[in-house]
């Protein structure tokens, strides 16, 4: 069975929602949806002290830092507030009772004032002050008034007497201000705090739920899967979604709620100037769109150059060795040059859209700012507009701005979390091997028979055909044959790391394939051809994390002839690193001998387990080799025909089939494959 991998690519650039990912993403948030919903909370609640900053200013303005009487000129009293009637059809009147319509006849008739006056009521604290000043107070009914400007001539400590009440109520105003900012902080603090952690946590959980979901994937798929594309799934693609998660969506609520509270304030503030702002609304979004447009293929074209850059210096640092042997620097060099400079030009081309986009939002802010002062100073000065709404104006405008192009780049990544989280979920759909349950053979006896075994890597391209051969409890088996005749896959197929096409093999009698897999491969012990060693000590590398005591592992090493780490400094200790470059290969086959040799297997299965290493510490292994393969099946492969010469059975394969099985002697006298190979083997010593 081979699975179909390679439908999805790393350049995937689908569409930015997808309601059926957003559905299987929104898995991962469930178990943090408490945090996440306090989050989304505190975020509403810092929108909201964010949109009322600019309204304090405004009360501030309009309510304490301007006076709030006028006088008007008419035939009758006004009939609205609480007018004063002075002297010759004048009148007293506070403006902010006037209804802005009113207020503007009175003004275009200039029938209104211009100044603006401070009124002292009869009985109150100021006016004794009031009193000392006959030359700049009027008396009027029920108190006396007087000018800002004449109010400007007197001593300082006489205007905070007289306007106590506007200072008191600018420090409650200051205070309430200080009291948001604070609680602005704090809140803001404790939201960016959860976020993250409900951010990281998502992105742990999938982390392990990936790579759990890899080391179960049958052996097949990582045949057809480069390694890179597997780190960048489980790296990458898990930060594009952290990214949605911890800024994208959030920024949706707050932007989405932040545009609606701006204009719903604009419009109550004044809705005529609202207007004129929303008629740019238009201008922006196309522009924020176009940006948008041309910031995702600048950023797909990006990541590919990137990918390039990656696989390219990866594969070059990694064949160093080779190239710089085969002198092929330049080259090599040449090659990266010109996925540089690709790489060069992608990013330039993104960032100039940055550097042209930018400016121009900032532009069209300040374009805004300036249409308010124009039209909004126009409705200050006709009074149908307060001053305190105007600068509350100006604030909410540019707070307007700030959010439309958050949201158009979050579009952005919002189109690259799908398309990760779609490569995530093509990758954690591939199907897992099936491992769990399955028998167990109680006191196994080691008899591994292939029964007309066909099988292919790909489709009908058959490696092995028809294989048949028995390996009784006990004995030794021998593979032998050309180079590509499918020895090594004999052996996949045994530890069932492929499944066969056609046939069957059967351990004791029973189909491998019934087995539990765990269970299969714990009774086999395996030195595979080409040797891994892992990061780590060369102890860890023999024990690989199991629970096998280190006297026991020392003693497999002593056994296999592993010799040579005593010798080094650190023994056991020393440090293995990058895949043990720095033991030779003949090193490097002893410990992996080792490896098999400490697990105590009932079946044996070695693969090329000698062929680098030298004939004499050779013989000395045949030796130990002997000792563990006493009462233990084996299936050793080997191209030195030499040290097989003893098995029990010999099996030749070529091209895939069994040509020729029998003992030595039966071969030899056969005089066919075998006995040709081992003519031509014995001529050469
Ligand atoms: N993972 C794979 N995918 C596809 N084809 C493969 C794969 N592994 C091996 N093959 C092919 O299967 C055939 C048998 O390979 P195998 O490794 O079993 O040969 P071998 O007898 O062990 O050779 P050698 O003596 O060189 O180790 C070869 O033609 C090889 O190209
Ligand atoms: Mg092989």
């Amino acid at each position: 069975m081979v699975s179909q991998h390679n439908t999805h690519d790393d350049n995937v650039m689908g569409k930015a929602f997808d309601a059926r990912l957003m559905r299987r993403l929104m898995h991962f948030l469930k178990p943090y949806w408490k945090m996440f919903s306090v989050c989304v909370l505190l975020i509403l609640v810092l929108t909201g002290i964010q949109t009322v900053l600019p309204y304090i200013t405004k009360v501030a303005i309009d309510d304490f830092l301007t006076l709030p009487w006028a006088v008007v000129t008419l035939d009758s009293s006004p009939s609205v507030g609480k007018p004063i009637a002075l002297a010759d059809g004048r009148y007293l009147i506070r403006t902010n009772e006037v209804p802005s319509d009113m207020r503007k006849t009175w003004e275009l008739s200039g029938a209104l004032s211009a100044k603006r006056y401070l009124f002292v009521p009869q009985g109150s604290a100021q006016e004794a002050v009031a009193s000392r000043y006959p030359q700049v107070f009027t008396p009027a009914p029920g108190g006396s008034f007087a000018s800002e400007e004449a109010l400007r001539a007197l001593p300082a400590a006489d205007t905070i007497v007289l306007r106590q009440g506007a200072i008191t109520g600018v420090i409650r105003l200051a205070i309430l201000f200080a009291i948001a900012l604070i609680i602005r902080f704090l809140f803001g603090v404790g939201q960016v705090y959860l976020l993250q952690l409900t951010g990281q946590k998502v992105m742990y959980d999938m982390r392990r739920q990936i790579f759990a979901h890899v080391l179960r994937l049958p052996l097949s798929y990582f045949d057809s899967t480069p390694v890179g594309r597997l780190v960048t799934r489980v790296t990458n693609d898990v930060a594009a979604i952290n990214e949605m998660f911890t800024s994208m969506l959030v920024n949706l609520f707050r932007d989405a709620f932040l545009i609606l509270a701006v204009i719903g304030i604009m419009f109550h503030l004044e809705w005529k100037v609202a207007l004129v702002i929303l008629a740019l609304f238009p201008f922006i979004i196309l522009a924020a769109f176009e940006f948008r447009r041309r910031v995702r293929s600048a950023y797909r074209e990006v990541r590919r150059q990137i990918a390039r850059l990656n696989a390219n210096l990866q594969e070059s640092i990694s064949g160093m060795r080779i190239i710089q042997v085969f002198v092929q620097e330049m080259k090599a060099n040449e090659r990266f040059q010109k996925i540089n400079i690709n790489k060069y030009r992608a990013s330039m081309r993104q960032l100039l859209t940055f550097a042209v986009f930018r400016p121009l939002m900032s532009f069209l802010s300040s374009f805004a700012v300036a249409l308010v002062i124009w039209y909004g100073g126009r409705n200050v000065l006709q009074g149908s507009l307060s001053l305190g709404a105007l600068t509350a104006f100006i604030q909410y405008v540019r707070m307007l701005f700030e959010p439309i192009l958050e949201l158009s780049q979050g579009y952005n990544v919002l189109q690259g979390a799908m398309a990760a989280a779609e490569r995530i979920f093509i990758l954690l759909d591939e199907p897992e091997e099936d491992r769990g349950g399955g028998e167990r053979i109680n006191n196994l006896q080691g008899k591994i028979e292939f029964r007309h075994v066909w099988f292919a890597y790909n489709e009908e391209d058959w490696v092995l055909k028809d294989v048949s051969f028995t390996a009784e409890p006990g004995s030794s088996v021998a593979i032998v044959g050309p180079t590509g005749s499918g020895k090594t896959t004999i052996i996949r197929l045994l530890l069932r790391m492929y499944q066969i096409q056609k046939g069957e093999i059967l351990l004791d009698g029973v189909s491998i394939d019934k087995l539990d897999l765990a269970f299969l491969r714990s009774r086999m012990a395996v030195v595979l051809q080409e040797v891994f060693l892992f990061s780590g000590d060369i102890m860890e590398n023999i024990r690989l994390h199991s629970d096998i005591p280190e006297e026991e592992a020392i003693e497999a090493a002593r056994f296999a002839n592993a010799s040579f780490v005593e010798e080094l400094p650190n023994g056991y200790q020393t440090e293995v690193k990058e895949r043990g470059v720095t033991l030779s290969v003949g090193e490097r086959q002893l410990l992996s001998f080792a490896r098999a040799v400490a697990f105590k297997p009932q079946i044996l299965v070695l693969d090329e387990a000698t062929a680098s290493i030298d004939s004499q510490t050779e013989s000395i292994v045949q030796n130990s080799l002997a000792k563990i393969m006493e009462n233990r099946t084996s299936i050793v492969i080997a191209h030195r025909l030499s040290t097989i010469r003893k098995s029990d059975k010999i099996v030749v394969l070529h091209n895939g089939k069994i040509v020729e099985q029998g003992t030595h002697e039966q071969l030899i006298s056969l005089d066919g494959l075998y006995a040709a190979l081992h003519a031509l083997q014995f001529a050469e010593s």
